[in-house]
Order: C-alpha cells, then structure tokens, then sequence
C-alpha cells in the first residue's frame, strides 16, 4: 500500500472565505433540484423573463455562429454605434460609440467598475443581489442606506441629503437601480432631478442600473442621465427586455468626462474577459434597431407584465403583506413586518424556506437584497408561466382591451396558481 500523498494547501482569499454563492440563484438551483425529483415547485425566485427572444435577434445569431476571431476588447464599432444612437432616441443619453463598453453580462461590467474606481459605494438596500457582494470581494468600502417600508423601500432625496451631510463621501459611486430590483419600482422626474443635483454638490458619480428601463410597465422609463449627463454611467444589457440572459451581454455607457476611468475599464477587460462573445455581439445589433418587430414584442410583453404585477401586489397586500404596485420589471418585493399576526419565523431566509417546502413556492429572501436577516421580506419574480404561448395570445387581443384576470389564469397559470397557494397560507395564519 503507497501512503496517501500529502494535501494540497488551499490559501483562499480572506475576502472569499465566507462568501456564499448568490442565495438568488442557489433558490433557483434548489427549484431545479425539487422539479427533477418531481416536486412541482413554483419557480418565482429568479427574475428570468419568461418571454422568447426575438426572431429577428435567434436569426441574426443563426448567421454570425460562423464567425470566429475575437472581437475589439471595447466591442463592435456597429453594436457600439447602434447602442449610442438607441440611447439617444430612447431616454435623451448623449453618448458616441466610443463612451460604451461592451462585457459578457452588465455583472461583470460592475464588477470591473467597482475594481477600477478607487472609494465608496453608496447603495440603497433593497438592491440588485450582486452589488454588494461585488464590492465586499474587492473590499470596497460600502455605505449602505436601508430604506424604510414608509418610503416603500426607494430611496428618497431628503434621505440622501441627510446622508450625505452627515458623511463626506465626495468621490464615491452612488448606484441607482430604476425600474428596480427587487422591488419593480421607479424614480420620479423630481427625484431624478433632485439626486443629479446632490452628485453634483457633493461630487458623486451615478451608477444608473438600467436593466428594466425597456420593462417599464407603460414603456415610460426615464433615465437620470439627462439631468447630469457628465457624472452618470449607464448600466444595462440584453437580458431582461429581450429575454435573453443567458447570452450574457450587457454594456456600460460612460460619459466623455470620464475617459481616464473608461480608459482602466478597457485594459481591465483586455486582461479579464478579452471580448464578449463575436456572434453574440453581431446578433445583438438588431434589438437596438427601431424596428416595428421589437416595439410590438415588448408592448406585448409589457402589457402581460403590467397585469399580471399588478395583480399579484393588489392580492398580496389585500392578505395584510405590504408589497408596492410595480412599475416595470419582473418582480414584487413582499415584507410581513407588518403583518397583523406575528409571524413563527426568525428570519427571512427561514420564511422563505418554510414556504418551499409547505406551499413549493421558490422566493428569494430579503437578505439576499441587501436587508436585514431578521426581516421578514422577500421578493416574489412573477415569472412562471410559458411566455412564449402567452405573447401569441395576447398579440391578438386589441391592444387598448385591458388584459383580465381570464386571460392572466390562462396564460400564466403556474404564477397564479402559486399565489394562490401564498395566499391560502397568509389566511391561515389570520386563523381565517
Ligand atoms: C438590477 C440588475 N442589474 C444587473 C443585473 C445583471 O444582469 P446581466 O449580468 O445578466 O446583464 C441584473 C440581473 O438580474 C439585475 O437585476
């Protein structure tokens, strides 16, 4: 018998040695695991969209498959160039195809931008799952404002202001995320208007997190980078609004003013990632073409949307939750704080976890957006449901005939089926 050769040593990164793989997918992964072995569980916990990609777009891919050779590390001049006059014609960014940057996802555009700047970043919880962990792996200092079920969980300008005169954070990155995630929300033009004035005053830059902005319910987004076009970047990509996650695209769009930070930004990708993906990239080119195929999707998709949110937040908070209406996105955040029982749970995660294995409902706890362990909160993405068959039904529906509920128990019945069952158990729990 030989002797066991010795072990290798494992030095891991102190950083890394308590992080955790994002609760967000491991939801979503454990979902897959219950399915597989036959439990029918509703998968509400990751803000997928359900909906195809546009024909247009899979064709578009279908010819570029060929092409081979790495593209430019900043990305295609003609993707850059059509995404520099989409922004234009869509939210009113001045930007020239030389301010984007093209990466494999808008996470890890984040990431590296969180690497190359040097000082903090302010961050409103709840918030996007990824942006504080990003930073805690770079050690980056974090000033985190938790909002308040009063101002339902957005961020205010007074709380900002307040914030920022009690703590000199010039120089820092202030991430905005509107529509919101998780809790599907928008900023007013008053509070666009209000927060680029209070990066100017205390020499902030703006991290504009617009991955909804084409979900906006009523197609209706407003992008803060008008009101302070030379301290916001904007962040965003291809995978909500045209479905198309898994294609990992997304792009930051950075203002001329701050060439020296897009200059580290593109080294930094030319020794990480190299290029995002040749054939991706050429058949992305058409999502950001006006086109009457890609204005019709997402009418469609957002009139599916629209109704079915509001739905959703209208039944839970009829049930004694608070869950805000949505104004665009995937998704409803849920909190039972106030909930009139007090609920047998000492935290979210253990809340969300009761409801798996009780309702087979998959939520993400509040935790893994940034609040509080203790607190009872969730958010719910209302998201199963087959979107494809869903978008050929509602194609033919007129468009100014409100989508009812009819249509909403057909088309997306796995969603409302789930809610039901959450509802069955907030009943309970009021002993009714
Ligand atoms: C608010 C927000 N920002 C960024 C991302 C990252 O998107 P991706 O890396 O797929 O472009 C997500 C994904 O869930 C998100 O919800």
């Amino acid at each position: 018998m030989k002797d066991h050769p010795p072990s290798p040593s494992v030095n891991l990164r102190p950083s890394l040695r308590t992080l955790e793989p994002s609760p967000v997918l491991a939801a979503s992964e454990t979902t897959d695991i219950l399915r597989a072995q036959g439990t029918p569980v509703a998968k509400l916990a990751l803000s997928q969209s359900p909906f195809p990609v546009p024909d247009s777009l899979v064709q578009a891919l279908r010819q570029a498959a060929p092409i081979k050779s790495y593209a430019p590390v900043q990305g295609l001049l003609p993707l850059r160039e059509k995404i520099a006059a989409y922004l234009k014609r869509r939210f009113q960014v001045e930007r020239s195809p030389e301010d984007v940057l093209i990466g494999p996802g808008s996470k890890e555009l984040c990431f590296l931008l969180s690497l190359a700047h040097e000082g903090p970043l302010i961050v409103p919880t709840p918030c996007w799952s990824s942006i504080i962990p990003q930073a805690r792996i770079l050690h980056k200092p974090l000033f985190l404002i938790h909002t308040t079920r009063e101002d339902q969980f957005m961020l205010r300008p007074d709380t900002l202001s307040n914030t920022l005169c009690s703590t000199d954070l010039r120089g820092a990155i202030l991430y905005l995320n509107s529509p919101s995630n998780p809790c599907g929300l928008t900023y007013s033009k008053e509070e666009l208007e209000a927060f680029a004035e209070l990066a100017r005053a205390h020499d902030l830059l703006i991290l504009s997190d617009e991955s909804y902005a084409e979900l906006h319910h009523k197609g209706q987004h407003l992008s803060i980078a008008p009101f302070c076009p030379e301290r916001t970047l904007v962040l965003t990509g291809l995978s909500k609004w045209v479905g198309a996650g898994g294609w990992r695209l997304g792009y930051l769009s950075i203002p001329p003013d701050l060439h020296p930070l897009r200059r580290a930004m593109v080294a930094l990708a030319s020794q990480t990632f190299t290029a995002t993906s040749t054939p991706i990239q050429w058949a992305a080119i058409s999502a950001f073409e006006e086109s009457a195929e890609i204005e019709n999707y997402l009418m469609n998709v957002r009139r599916v949307l629209s109704a079915l949110g509001r739905l959703v937040a209208r039944r839970i908070q009829a049930h004694g939750a608070t869950c805000p209406q949505p104004h665009g996105g995937l998704h409803v955040f849920i909190d039972w704080s106030a909930f009139p029982r007090p609920l047998p749970f000492s935290t979210g995660q253990a809340l969300c976890s009761h409801l798996l294995h009780k309702a087979r409902i998959a939520l993400s706890p509040g935790i893994a957006f940034g609040r509080p362990t203790q607190e009872l909160s969730a958010r719910l993405s209302y998201v199963d449901f087959d979107g494809t068959r869903a978008l050929s039904a509602v194609q033919v529906i007129p468009r100014e005939q409100p989508i009812d509920e009819t249509f909403l128990r057909r088309h997306c019945g796995p969603t409302l089926e789930a809610l039901d069952r959450l509802l069955d158990w907030m009943r309970e729990l009021q002993g009714e």
